[in-house]
């Protein structure tokens, strides 16, 4: 593919920012009273304002013609055909098979994907039941009350965050908890309250090799076993949810227990597959399947809409229009919602392990930025922490407000400020804070304060709002945003499926613990490693 530089729609872009010049988005709201209207979208109950970035109407068709100059709706479609658009791994790209909720046939390697999607999701179904009704029960004869998902990356995020976004809808017997970091304190303290007689593990691993997932596991196997009275018990306490039948039942799992799923779902678009059980027990397999019908809203919307009106493209070619020619350097994830307190930490492994390359998918350098740099709390915590930064520090940050209407906890006016705060961020951010501005609020003497209380305003943000986060909205919320980082990726010429990026440390990491549990640094070392192992050898050897 042409170098995205050096292709016509990328140097018009740069020449069209040229001529905006420094155009104030406060002024752009007074010319055009309608623009919040004309770059306000809506799909799948999401509502996605873009009329506080930069842009104007020639600046949203000359990016829609990048996209189609890149080859964004060929790309689209090529995946929800099964084509092998993950070239560096061979594989299909499916994870809209998993919620595909109308049963399209999607045929890989002249078979229909479909049938084991649905086989999987029936067996999920019937295990859900089992467990929530107190039907399946453990080595004492109880009923479950807690399920400890065990996994890292993709087999840990999207569970975590969708289990705390929809923690009103949870089951009330069942708490759900989460091992991920190899750190034995993460083991440590969620099994401490632990009762294993009422506890079951789901190790979740697509390959089942993964260092600190099948470390966790054991350390729960172990600890499981100092309490259960054989190991037969652990049949009723352990499944897995992996591609690797092998390794699940060398572990000791009775592959009877294993939900499967397949290569062509990558690991951070996993939640929607048997990698989302943890989500299907805590909330239900009936709102389980709601979060995928939303999610499939999404991806008709993403399939069947024309670029100039659909909502990941936009959201997509908005990103690229900030970061690549309005010099953003991060992009700032705001959900007011604490319910959506993990969505930075699920969005960071899904933007920055799918775009954070450097070459392109024929293996030459880009010439130009890639995967921004992503980072998020909560509002109103961030306000009191790194929004300073975004209002005046010298660098450009994106952002992206999530706000809902309806709170699932209405006490008192807490919504209302809750919605306030997001709302004048977005605003401040906008308008700033002129130097008269400044003055005329000035108490006298105070003259030395007037750069300090300035704002420039004119700083990109997205709210994308919505009635309620439901199963429905947070299942569209994540396909959008799996579909611009997709779009975006395309742009920019990446294959956004692979992740060699995370090979090179788990390799290194190999031999040092050798060498670590053999007490001595060897030899092949590098200085600085070699120097900092033998302190801590030696401290550790102190105790
Ligand atoms: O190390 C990166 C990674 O491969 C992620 O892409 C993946 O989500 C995670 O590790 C966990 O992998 P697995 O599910 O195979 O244990």
């Amino acid at each position: 593919m042409t170098a995205l530089d050096t292709t016509k729609p990328w140097q018009d872009l740069f020449a069209h920012a040229g001529r905006i010049g420094q155009m104030h988005l406060r002024d752009e709201f007074k010319r055009d009273p309608q623009r919040a209207q004309r770059f306000t979208f809506e799909a799948a109950g999401l509502l996605a304002d873009l009329s506080k970035n930069r842009i104007t109407d020639e600046t949203l068709k000359l990016l829609c013609d990048l996209a189609r100059a890149r080859g964004v709706e060929d790309w689209r479609d090529r995946m929800f055909k099964g084509e092998r658009i993950n070239t560096t791994e061979n594989r299909s790209v499916l994870h809209i098979a998993l919620r595909n909720c109308e049963d399209r046939p999607i045929i890989v390697e002249g078979a229909n994907v479909m049938d084991g999607v649905d086989a999987v999701l029936k067996k999920m179904m019937t295990f859900c039941h089992q467990i929530r009704s107190g039907d399946w029960q453990g080595y004492t004869g109880r009923p479950i009350t807690d399920i400890v998902n065990i996994g890292i990356g993709g087999s840990d995020l999207g569970p975590v965050m969708i289990t705390e976004a929809l923690k009103p809808y949870a089951h009330k017997r069942l708490s759900t908890h989460f091992i991920s970091n190899v750190d034995g304190t993460h083991a440590a303290e969620v099994l401490k309250p632990l009762d294993p007689a009422t506890t079951l593990f789901i190790i979740a691993s697509k390959t089942f090799t993964t260092q600190e997932t099948i470390a966790n596991a054991v350390t729960a196997r172990d600890w499981f076993l100092a309490k259960a009275p054989n190991k037969q018990a652990v049949a009723k306490h352990f499944v897995a949810l992996s591609t690797n039948t092998k390794a699940v039942a060398e572990f000791g799992i009775d592959t009877e227990n294993m939900f499967e799923f397949w290569d062509w779902v990558g690991g951070r678009y996993s939640l929607w597959s048997a990698i989302g059980l943890s989500i299907a027990l805590s909330i239900g397999f009936e709102d389980f399947e709601n979060l995928l019908e939303g999610a499939f809203e999404m991806d008709e919307h993403f399939r069947l809409t024309p670029l100039e009106r659909n909502l990941p493209v936009l959201l997509a070619l908005v990103g690229v229009w900030n970061a690549n020619i309005q010099g953003c350097t991060a992009h700032a994830v705001l959900p007011y919602d604490q319910y959506l307190h993990r969505l930075p930490a699920y969005l960071q492994q899904l933007d920055m392990e799918s775009n954070g390359k450097s070459v392109t998918r024929e293996g030459t350098a880009c010439a130009w930025q890639t995967g921004p740099i992503i980072f998020g709390e909560p509002g109103t915590n961030g306000q009191h922490s790194f929004h300073q930064l975004i209002h005046q520090g010298t660098r450009k940050i994106s952002c992206d407000f999530i706000l809902p209407a309806i709170s699932h906890n209405p006490l008192g006016d807490h919504h209302l400020m809750l919605m306030a705060n997001a709302l004048a961020q977005a605003q401040a951010l906008m308008l700033g804070k002129t130097e008269d501005e400044v003055r005329a609020e000035l108490k006298p003497g105070e003259e030395s304060l007037v750069p300090h209380k300035q704002f420039s305003g004119n700083r990109p943000t997205t709210t994308v709002a919505m009635k309620k986060l439901t199963p429905a909205t947070l299942g569209a919320l994540i396909a959008m945003y799996e579909h611009k980082v997709f779009v975006q990726g395309v742009i920019w010429g990446l294959n956004s499926f692979d992740q060699w990026g995370v090979e090179l440390g788990k390799q290194l990491a190999k031999p040092i613990l050798a060498e670590l549990k053999a007490g001595k640094p060897g030899d092949a070392q590098d200085a600085s490693t070699k120097a900092m192992m033998e302190r801590l050898l030696a401290w550790r050897k102190e105790g």
